[in-house]
């Protein structure tokens, strides 16, 4: 069969609210042209994030009603340990709100307080931007450490996600005692959702060893990562994508994971130790901020929701369907002679904003022209993710169409084809922003933008 279908039914459903044209000039003016000011009401296809916004399955549905609430040692958190203990083989769980909650006492544990970080340096395959913002909270400066074709959007490659291991190594020969830890984004979202190989890991696991550092995996997706290993690497095709999941973890010494992605829960995360004094040390911190080590400020009930909706992101009939429909959206826009990051992403098509606006040029956003004019065109709302996002540390200028897990049909991505296509046809006519207002830090979130007026034709 050549069309794999949605391996579920709708059961419940959210009415999406029609909106013009002209009402949605108006939002975006009043949203200063950002994006993630627009009320999602005023959005029809919500492709900013795949983080929080899945469908939950009805089994999870009856899992937060199974859910239990207490301070300490509710039966909803074995639950969740349990599953999380089975998939990773990690024992050292702890949960909390989100990624990067998680990531936030990662650094606080391994790094330290205050300024601890000065004079450091933490390697990334590409460091997630909430990563490297916590990583930089503490004065410690972040590396992106990927190979060329990884920053090369044109090209095919299985894994363009892989971290450089000659570089990994030239820098831990460098400057070892600066390095406090080493770090693996799966798959890495900065750059496309692309996948990151088990032998890349290995690789990195076998310089940590050498070099007596602590290896992390940023595991957000780490069962789309798993899924690609065995459609793509030599010699995985035959396995449980549970048991490719399952070596990922085996090679690293803990993991920070936002399970808002391959969790497929709208709240929840978890961060986990091999090492039981590191865990130690991170429980006492953690109530500080979290909340007690048995509920990371989280209810019972979403522990529950977490602990079904990880067993069920390592279905194949689900990962099949998810990263097909991904690769569906990419292909229709391949074909219009859209430039994407090749190949498709997991859970994104990354559009190349470069390619696509070829006219403006990096300093004038053309990823946010392109992410406003989707909006205005359709009420697609997607993301940027090139200099407004990563400012100096960008290595292409993407717009993100992130696609929710199990939450639009195959006619939703049809029309965001059919609104694509159609600012191409005008893509001439976009005009460059500025930043009229901003943060130093994560100012994607909040910055105020204004289109540049296009000068009058001289004749
Ligand atoms: N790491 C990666 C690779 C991520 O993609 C994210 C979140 C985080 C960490 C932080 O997790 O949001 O639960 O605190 N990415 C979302 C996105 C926000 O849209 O890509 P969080």
């Amino acid at each position: 069969m050549k069309t794999i279908i949605e391996p579920f039914r709708i059961k419940s459903v959210e009415p999406i609210r029609m909106s013009t044209h002209d009402e949605r000039v108006v939002c975006l003016k009043e949203a200063h042209y950002n994006l993630f000011a627009i009320p999602s009401q005023d959005v029809m296809i919500d492709l900013l994030t795949d983080s929080g916004t899945g469908a939950m399955s009805s089994e999870q549905w009856a899992a937060i009603m199974r859910g239990d609430e207490s301070y300490a040692g509710a039966p909803s958190w074995f639950r969740f340990r349990d599953v999380m203990v089975d998939i990773t083989g990690i024992e050292n769980v702890l949960p909390t709100h989100q990624g990067r909650a998680s990531e936030r006492l990662l650094v606080e544990v391994m790094i330290g307080h205050g300024n601890a970080g000065i004079g450091k340096i933490v390697p990334n395959n590409a460091h997630f931007d909430t990563t490297r913002a916590n990583i930089e909270h503490s004065g410690c400066t972040t590396i992106d450490l990927l190979t060329p074709e990884g920053q090369d959007p044109s090209t095919d490659a299985p894994f363009k996600g892989n971290m450089d291991l000659g570089a990994l190594e030239a820098l831990l020969s460098e400057r070892a005692d600066d390095v406090p830890f080493v770090m693996v984004t799966v798959t890495c979202n900065s750059i496309g959702g692309q996948p990151v190989s088990l032998e890349n890991i290995k690789g990195v696991r076998a310089i940590c060893d050498r070099f007596n550092k602590p290896f992390f995996l940023d595991a957000c997706r780490f069962a789309e990562n798993a899924w690609f290993i065995k459609q793509r690497e030599a010699g995985q095709g035959d396995r449980p994508v549970e048991d490719i999941a399952r070596e990922m973890f085996d090679l690293c010494d803990g993991a920070t994971i936002s399970a808002k992605k391959d969790g497929i829960v709208n709240i929840g995360g978890v961060l986990l130790f091999r090492d039981k004094t590191l865990f130690d040390a991170t429980s006492n911190l953690l109530i500080l901020t979290e909340g007690y080590m048995t509920y990371g400020g989280l209810a019972g009930r979403d522990l529950d929701a977490m602990a079904v909706g990880f067993r069920e992101v390592l279905r194949e009939d689900y990962l099949r369907y998810r990263i097909r429909s991904t690769e569906y959206l990419g292909e229709k826009l391949l074909e219009a002679g859209i430039e994407i990051v090749r190949p498709a992403g997991g859970h994104a098509i990354y559009i190349d904003a470069a390619a696509f606006c070829p006219h403006i040029p990096s300093h004038e956003f053309p990823g946010q022209a392109l992410a406003c004019a989707l909006y205005e065109e359709g009420g697609i709302r997607s993301c940027e993710i090139g200099s407004v996002m990563m400012g100096e540390h960008a290595h292409m200028e993407l717009v993100r169409l992130a696609i929710p897990r199990r939450t639009y049909t195959q006619s939703h991505i049809d029309y965001v084809i059919e609104i694509i296509l159609e600012v191409h046809k005008r893509a001439s006519s976009l005009v460059g922003y500025r930043i009229t207002e901003g943060p130093e830090a994560l100012r994607h979130f909040t910055a105020k933008f204004e289109p540049i007026k296009q000068a009058a034709p001289t004749c």
